[in-house]
């Protein structure tokens, strides 16, 4: 049960009714939101918060983006869904918009971004059996130690958060996870004739915000080259500008084989995610072989090329950089003794806390919402700060000297 003490009799009866009625597969902040617009959100109170999560790097464009909303409105009164039992008059557009956007021959669309990794997983086993000497059902994928991919048994299969896995056997074979940013470790595993592919985060957003070595995007590059690899980047998180480049990859000017893309396709109005990879591996995908009912559906096609429009439109990836950097630099003037880290690149950045009591990021994201900034903790000591990339420097200023605020009274706070 979440500790009420202290909220309005308004926030506890949003808060109850989840709690009664919803399964407690979450951990929330106790606050209660009903509207965003740009980088603001409003609880149920009227109180205002610069929201520092974005859904999770889903609100790139910034909350009810008018564009993005403006194409949801207009397709939601013409024609939803479809399913892919017939065509569509979006889907063709949207897959040759993507094709001029992001420069690969083909696009699978699905829902949810996990859905698309499970796509992900098996065009890459389908490729390695039919263009590799991999032996019947042998495939393997060599993975990272502390990814994190989404939740569904064969995703968490290869997890090495036991909250993921307890209980949840057994897990789908196939899968090997060697330390992440370690090249050596790479190279070794990919020794082994039946890997078809390497699946990883450019940033793990998950562990922490844990940004690698520049040079391992090259390197996994031409070691997928060498054993003739499928280099797989999950851009989930990382992709859509977040980290100050369209795709993660391009700060390394790196190409992978298969992109996978979700959150921020869609701005955060529905879910959209997407899988990218040329013909000579996409086009290993028989009918039937693989889809979903909303999968392309018309709506999600008008709201995706909406949503990727205004990210050009406004160089949302330019200001990702530079808004990141003067964050980090502002962070780093505060000179905060419990702050023991700040890593990131672009608007994915994370800090680590140092303090004497475990729940001390807990403890400091309760009183950042007090003072009006929202983010959540990651893995106990850390906390994310992601904002949407439409923040200006100004406003990059205020949410600092919130945290700072914040930070000072977690000295009173955290005992
Ligand atoms: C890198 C990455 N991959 C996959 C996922 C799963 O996406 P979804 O929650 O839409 O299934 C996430 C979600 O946080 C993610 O960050």
């Amino acid at each position: 049960m979440q500790n009420i003490e202290g909220l309005s009799a308004n926030t506890q009866h949003f808060i109850a009714l989840e709690e009664k009625y919803g399964a407690h597969n979450y951990h929330p902040l106790p606050v209660v939101l009903k509207k965003g617009e740009g980088v603001f959100m409003w609880d149920v109170d009227d109180k205002k918060y610069y929201d520092f999560l974005s859904g999770y790097s889903a609100i790139n464009q910034g909350h009810c983006h008018p564009k993005i909303v403006a194409a949801l409105v207009e397709q939601a009164q013409t024609l939803t869904l479809t399913s892919r039992a017939f065509y569509n008059n979006l889907l063709g557009e949207y897959e040759q918009f993507m094709q001029q956007y992001f420069g690969y021959d083909k696009l699978l669309p699905v829902n949810t971004g996990v859905e698309a990794v499970e796509t992900a997983l098996k065009i890459s086993r389908k490729w390695g059996y039919i263009n590799k000497d991999i032996t019947e059902n042998e495939a393997r994928i060599i993975v990272c130690a502390s990814n994190f991919h989404g939740r569904t048994i064969s995703v968490v299969s290869y997890s090495s958060d036991p909250t993921a896995t307890k209980d949840f056997g057994p897990f789908t074979p196939g899968f090997e996870a060697i330390p992440y940013n370690d090249l050596v470790a790479l190279e070794n595993a990919l020794q082994d004739k039946n890997v078809c592919a390497f699946l990883f985060e450019p940033i793990q957003g998950e562990a922490g915000v844990v940004v690698p070595d520049e040079g391992y995007y090259k390197g996994i590059r031409s070691l997928c080259n060498k054993y003739n690899v499928l280099m797989v980047a999950d851009e989930i998180q990382t992709g859509l500008c977040r980290t100050g480049t369209m795709l993660a990859c391009d700060a390394e000017q790196v190409r992978p084989d298969v992109v996978i893309l979700g959150k921020a396709l869609s701005g955060g109005v529905l879910p959209a995610s997407a899988v990218l990879a040329d013909d000579a591996v996409m086009m290993n995908i028989k009918p039937g072989e693989h889809g979903s009912t909303y999968g392309g559906n018309p709506l999600a096609c008008k709201v995706a090329m909406a949503a990727l429009t205004v990210l050009k439109e406004e160089n949302m990836a330019a200001n990702a950089a530079a808004m990141g950097t003067l964050l980090r630099d502002e962070l780093a003037k505060l000179n905060s003794p419990y702050i023991s880290i700040i890593r990131g690149r672009g608007l994915l950045n994370a800090i680590v806390i140092k303090h004497h009591n475990p729940d001390a990021a807990w403890d400091l994201c309760m009183a950042m919402k007090e003072n009006g900034l929202l983010a959540k903790p990651t893995h106990g000591d850390k906390i994310r700060f992601a904002p949407p990339l439409t923040i200006t420097a100004a406003q990059v200023k205020e949410a600092v000297s919130i945290i700072g605020k914040s930070l000072e009274q977690l000295a009173l706070l955290s005992k």
